[in-house]
């Protein structure tokens, strides 16, 4: 378990680093990267520390289990919004108090329990290969992901340009200003972000152009 610990305070500092110059776009594709292996390797460490405990009978099972389901429902609640700078900045200072506090403090209260005792074998959860090609697949994957709600947004704004549907335009635009700023386009987000604002004073007179200005950033990011 000391390893994993290990392993996971690595993720969190390598995380800390992108922490303080979260605005620039390079360090959030760096953190964005980091975040899926974290994710990964606390799921398989959450998974073999319940089995590892329930293996020496540790008397707080059922609390500790409750603790580490909170901090999924936790991580998924932040995932369940839309992860613009400011989210991704609480996120990562929330998984860093978490960790932290757990590793010394909840995780110590069963110390005694597991001294000297070994994960049976099969428990024994692999450890992530790191191979340099990994970090540009999740790169790649994340990009991947992007580019495809780009596309979805497009035809979204398109036929609500269409339809004249301008709560349905500043939704989307409010979607497209938070993802480009978290995927590193601070243009296309700032295109958005004027357009969602025209809208929200109800300046229905400029919103076609630019929703029109929109289409085509989106289109440069896609090319
Ligand atoms: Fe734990
Ligand atoms: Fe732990």
């Amino acid at each position: 378990m000391d390893r994993h610990h290990q392993a996971i305070i690595g993720y969190l500092n390598e995380l800390i680093e992108y922490y303080q110059s979260i605005h620039l776009s390079s360090s959030r594709q760096k953190a964005l990267s980091i975040l899926p292996k974290l994710h990964q390797y606390a799921d398989i460490h959450l998974k073999s520390e319940e089995a590892l405990l329930a293996q020496v009978g540790f008397s707080n099972l059922e609390s500790h289990t409750k603790i580490h389901d909170q901090y999924k429902d936790l991580v998924i609640s932040f995932y369940q919004q839309e992860m613009d700078v400011e989210k991704l900045h609480s996120l990562i200072k929330g998984l860093r108090t978490w960790w932290d506090d757990h590793i010394l403090k909840q995780d110590m209260a069963y110390r005694p329990f597991v001294e000297g005792v070994d994960l049976e074998p099969n428990l024994m959860p692999l450890t992530l290969n790191e191979e340099d090609n990994r970090e540009n697949e999740v790169d790649e994957e994340l990009m991947e992901i992007f580019r495809d709600s780009t596309v979805a947004n497009k035809d979204k704004l398109t036929a609500a340009l269409s339809d004249k549907d301008w709560s349905e335009v500043r939704a989307t635009a409010h979607t497209i200003k938070g993802s480009a700023a978290s995927f590193g386009f601070p243009e296309l987000s700032n295109v958005a972000a004027r357009l969602q604002s025209v809208l929200d004073k109800e300046q229905v007179g400029q919103a076609s152009e630019l929703t029109m200005n929109l289409l085509l950033e989106m289109d440069k990011v896609l090319r």
